[in-house]
């Protein structure tokens, strides 16, 4: 699909590990889309994934950042715009890591240093890229930020461990600097609260072959992919939806407004105890 709905565009890209990432997905369209942008990641998922082929294939440049330093950060935005040749009128912030998940840490057993550490990663880099965004004035007016979330930030979902709180911290920092934003600098900021997808982030988490499964069949339109994800993102980049900013926009084929479906009703009568 070429429609040029992001032409002229300059953009960061957070987060492509592998053709896995949902932020691959979202390059390789915002690319096909006409846009120009800059690849980051981390130093050490640089080292270990395969941007430079993402890069070769998009034709962008890739500058690392750790997304909870400032001073990477700062330096980022100011390279950033050199490359492109002009301010950014679009961030994605595709990132997430527990600690504790990593290590096997359940819910009510944390390691508090582990638990800072994610919540860093997870959300409060969300603020620290619109913070060093900001201090630069690097943001086109019109521009549009956005963060990926999952639904574990309003319900429980067992096994998300304290990522599910790292997700309500992030989209509550959305509404934050989307207000701020928004008043000031006409930037909006939102997050997609995307189905469980087949990534490395989050295979991560323990069982997510049945958070996989459940959502598949409970949503009328089934679980959305890393592709149908970036596609959505594309649209929130795009100059068609200006006015949409401070929301956490469900894009999960239906699941978060589901009780209960024809298909899971059936698994639990063949299930049930006679
Ligand atoms: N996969 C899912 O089921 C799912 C569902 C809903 C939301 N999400 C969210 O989508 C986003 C992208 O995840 P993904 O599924 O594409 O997995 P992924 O593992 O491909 O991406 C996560 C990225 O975060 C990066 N990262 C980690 N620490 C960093 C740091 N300090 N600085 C900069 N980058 C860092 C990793 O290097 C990696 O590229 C995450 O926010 C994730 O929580 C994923």
């Amino acid at each position: 699909m070429k429609n040029n709905l992001l032409k002229g565009k300059r953009g960061i890209i957070f987060g492509a590990l592998d053709d896995k990432s949902i932020a691959w997905k979202v390059a390789k369209q915002a690319h096909d889309e006409g846009a120009k942008f800059v690849l980051t990641n981390a130093p050490i998922a640089l080292r270990m994934g395969s941007i430079d082929q993402l890069a070769k294939e998009t034709n962008s440049k890739v500058i690392a950042a750790d997304a909870t330093n400032m001073d990477d950060l700062d330096n980022l935005f100011k390279e950033s715009i050199k490359e492109l040749g002009g301010k950014i009128d679009f961030v994605l912030h595709s990132i997430g890591m527990s600690v504790n998940v990593r290590k096997g840490r359940s819910y009510y057993d944390q390691n508090y240093d582990f638990t800072i550490k994610g919540m860093d990663v997870s959300a409060i880099s969300f603020h620290k890229v619109m913070q060093a965004a900001w201090n630069l004035d690097a943001m086109n007016e019109w521009g549009s930020i956005v963060g990926l979330s999952y639904i574990a930030a309003q319900r429980v979902f067992h096994t998300y461990n304290d990522m599910a709180d790292n997700k309500a911290v992030l989209e509550s920092i959305a509404r934050s600097f989307g207000y701020h934003y928004g008043v000031r600098r006409n930037v909006r900021v939102n997050t997609i609260s995307q189905s469980p997808t087949l990534t490395t982030a989050g295979s991560g988490v323990k069982g997510f072959d049945v958070f996989y499964r459940f959502s598949d069949d409970l949503a009328p339109l089934g679980n959305a992919s890393a592709d149908e994800c970036a596609s959505y993102t594309i649209t929130l980049f795009s100059d068609y939806t200006k006015k949409v900013t401070m929301q956490n926009l469900f894009h999960d084929g239906g699941f978060s407004f589901m009780g209960m479906s024809e298909e899971s009703m059936s698994n639990y009568l063949n299930s049930s105890k006679k």
